[in-house]
């Protein structure tokens, strides 16, 4: 879809549908009351038979409205004015969306841009707009014989400001929400692929996709034999049981100072996590293609950032692994060592996203990073703990905390932190090598980001377990694309830090 900035006035324009807000109750936003007085009180007359109290979640399509040149005027429900938040902003964009999906109109200018709200300003409503109609718009139906088909979808959506001078401001925050949709509907599609399909190799041709598109974008994916020389024995005990072959994939962007210390994510890769010998239970199992969506997350983030050409040095680090059963396969009081020396006792082969991870972010000191945030869907703990809403936040560096806890509050994407304190650390003792890989079962996230602290006490380090958030189940189940927005808003503060 083309996104596409304007200012206007509401009755000018030759459009198939105008959107305008209503606020509850029966109260018109300005822009309505332009096209009252210019339609001489048709909308208002409307509303007032009831057809509409502007309660949020409500719409009323109307046609030929007189005195206005658009072919229609969607009417937007936007609940209580005083109440109007930043969710009730991002459902109104959907509740549009949603609707003009269902009229013949293949364009649309939309007004809502221009609705007060406390606290956000042009470039965050704008981006916004773009992020949640490229949200809405996503299908994912390559496997269907029959595709759910639009014969006239949306193509073009028109965002408006009040003044020109918001113009260029507001076009930078559409290019914004571009790239960052365009990053989140990838590490959808990769979070939705099947297993079969999306292997630790799929994911690495994908990386080697993306560095392709920019010169200052690099690819160099390691090599099970490369991980051996390297020492990474908890990582290849995962996938020992496996096919397919491990991968480590790196992608280096430098679009920063040469001299400027990069921001290393790191992305859990299980492309799929039976649990390995440790064997899940059967129900949902299949959800555990997901377990790669912090790959999935730190690679449409590096697309993301790749579009945008910003001004960081960025380097994403994805251990990709299956975790299957086999006769090869790791099993409970297996002993390995990690990349770092130090020794793990496996007493749950499902307990493997630590394992991968302990390598990828041992590995991860040769670039001498400024930060280490990983993204995994490391333990269903998270979901007990938080829900589906928030992402948990485990970290060795407080600033490092604040920085992402400012971003989850201008994206909506949500993290909440749970501490890391020595005193859990004791949970993961072995009788026969330094450590466990499991800390039992109280605060199992926790424990998580413990076993983890082990291998990230050179660098400031942040943990985002997505579990929770990463997908959804049930009837609507699919991937979220979360984190990428906190993530590229995260790296857009960095960004922005270093052009002054
Ligand atoms: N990928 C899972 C975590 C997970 C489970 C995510 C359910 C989403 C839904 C991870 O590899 C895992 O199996 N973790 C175990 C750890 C336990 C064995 C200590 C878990 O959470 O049960
Ligand atoms: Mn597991
Ligand atoms: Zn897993």
């Amino acid at each position: 879809m083309d996104f596409i900035i304007k200012s206007g006035l509401p009755e000018k324009q030759r459009s198939a549908c105008i959107v305008v807000g209503i606020f509850q109750s029966r109260k018109l936003t300005s822009v309505a009351e332009r096209i009252d007085s210019a339609s001489k009180g048709y909308i208002s007359n409307i509303l007032r038979r009831g057809d509409m109290d502007g309660s949020i979640g409500q719409s009323l399509l109307l046609y030929n409205v007189p005195g206005t040149l658009a072919d229609r005027v969607l009417l937007i429900g936007c609940g209580k004015e005083r109440e109007f938040n930043d969710n009730q902003y991002r459902k109104i964009i959907k509740k549009t969306v949603v609707t003009l999906k269902d009229t013949g109109a293949t364009e649309a200018v939309c007004y809502l841009t221009e609705l007060n709200l406390k606290g956000r300003d042009m470039h965050w409503k704008v981006r916004q707009a773009v992020e949640t109609t490229a949200d809405t718009t996503y299908q994912f139906d390559q496997f269907k014989s029959t595709k759910t088909k639009n014969k006239r979808p949306l193509r073009k959506f028109i965002l408006t400001v009040p003044s020109r001078r918001d113009l260029a401001k507001a076009e930078k925050a559409s290019l914004e929400g571009s790239a960052i949709a365009a990053g989140v509907d990838l590490a959808k599609t990769l979070g939705n692929l099947p297993g079969n399909i999306c292997t630790p190799t799929y994911l690495a041709n994908q990386a080697k996709n993306i560095a392709k598109k920019n010169r200052a974008m690099k690819v160099d994916i390691l090599e099970e034999a490369d991980m051996e020389k390297l020492g990474m024995g908890a990582l290849l005990s995962v996938s020992r049981g496996s096919r397919q072959p491990a991968k480590l994939i790196v992608l280096d962007y430098k679009g920063g100072a040469k001299t400027a210390k990069p921001i290393v994510l790191v992305g859990k890769g299980i492309t799929f996590d039976s649990g390995g010998i440790s064997l899940k239970p059967g129900g949902q199992m299949d959800e555990m293609k997901y377990d790669m969506c912090g790959a999935a997350a730190v690679i449409g983030t590096m697309a993301a950032i790749s579009l945008l050409n910003l001004s960081v040095n960025v380097i994403a680090i994805v251990p990709a692994s299956e975790n299957l059963p086999d006769g090869d396969a790791s099993k409970p009081g297996d002993i390995v060592t990690s990349m770092s020396g130090q020794t793990i006792e496996i007493l749950n082969t499902d307990a493997e996203g630590r394992l991968v991870l302990c390598d990828a972010l041992s590995y991860a000191e040769k670039f001498d990073p400024a930060i280490v945030i990983d993204i995994a869907t490391l333990t269903g703990a998270v979901i007990v703990a938080l829900g589906r809403h928030a992402n948990g936040l485990l970290s060795n560096h407080p600033p490092l905390v604040n920085d992402l806890t400012h971003a989850s509050k201008i994206t909506g994407d949500r993290v909440w932190e749970l501490p890391l304190w020595d005193e859990y650390q004791d949970q993961l003792k072995s009788n026969f090598a330094d450590m466990a890989n499991i800390g039992g079962r109280e605060a199992g996230t926790i424990t998580a980001a413990c076993f983890l602290s082990r291998f990230t006490q050179k660098y400031h380090w942040a943990h985002l377990d997505i579990a929770g958030t990463a997908w959804k189940s049930g009837e609507a189940k699919g991937a979220t694309g979360r984190p990428v927005p906190l993530l590229m808003q995260y790296i857009l503060g960095r960004a922005g830090k270093n052009k002054k």
